[in-house]
């Protein structure tokens, strides 16, 4: 397989999708403020009325350890070094993945929905941080972190929406919104170079249209895998 961001072919190739018909693994992925919480209540609703057994995860986090691992990164009153924060991530997806999603698709009619995944890793320690997409593969090159999605939903939306819909929220920044502009500028090129990684498995949304647009492409590109 050849790729057009040097990454070893056989690095890629440990990696694939979660492989079943009546149970899936899903990604929302996007930056702050792209929408994923929004769609993602709605489309769990969705999937539970058409007779899914839905666990929804958050990263990191998800398990006790986790959210644990969690707060020590959100609230780290010093800056982490990056291959620290990329090893803390990747941990607690390790974790989770052991504990409770692959138990979870063991069951027929399954579904886990998660809210950021290995994208997320990529976009921000690999390319926002500076670590290399590579390293970011390379770290998760073990089983049970070579699962992927078999699909991803990008909520994508431009930086300037993601600061007007954050300055909206008028919360106090995490450790990741004080960042500054040109962070997620990185952000977004990251999601991009995901993407075009890992093409077949990700649904580019446009996060820029009224919430109801953005949930009926949603909805689209999940009918796509059930076909
Ligand atoms: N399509 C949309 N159009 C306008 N506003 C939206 C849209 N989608 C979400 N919003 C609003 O933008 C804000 C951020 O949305 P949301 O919390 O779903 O984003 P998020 O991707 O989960 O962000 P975070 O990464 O910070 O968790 C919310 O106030 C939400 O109501
Ligand atoms: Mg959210």
């Amino acid at each position: 397989m050849s790729n057009s961001y040097n990454i070893d072919p056989a690095l890629l190739e440990r990696f694939s999708s979660f492989k079943s018909k009546k149970s899936f693994l899903l990604s929302f992925e996007g930056i702050e403020g792209a929408g994923k919480s929004t769609q993602i209540i709605r489309f769990k609703d969705k999937l539970e009325q058409d007779g899914y057994d839905v666990l929804l995860v958050r990263e990191p986090g998800g398990t006790v350890f986790g959210e644990h691992l969690r707060e020590a990164i959100l609230h780290s009153e010093s800056p982490l070094d990056p291959i620290a924060e990329a090893h803390l991530f990747a941990s607690s997806r390790a974790q989770l993945l052991f504990e409770k999603t692959l138990k979870h698709l063991e069951r027929p009619n399954s579904v886990v929905i998660y809210d950021r995944y290995i994208d997320s890793s990529i976009a921000y320690q690999g390319v926002a941080r500076g670590l290399g997409v590579e390293k970011i593969l390379e770290i998760h090159a073990h089983a049970p972190l070579t699962t992927l999605p078999q699909k991803t939903f990008y909520i994508r939306i431009s930086l300037e929406c993601s600061l007007k819909r954050q300055a909206a929220r008028n919360q106090e920044k995490d450790y990741f919104e004080s960042e500054n502009n040109n962070f997620y500028q990185k952000l977004i090129d990251g999601y991009d170079q995901a993407q075009q990684l890992f093409p077949q498995r990700f649904s580019i949304i446009d996060g820029e249209q009224d919430i109801d647009h953005v949930f009926s492409q949603i909805c689209q590109a999940w009918e796509s895998l059930l076909l």
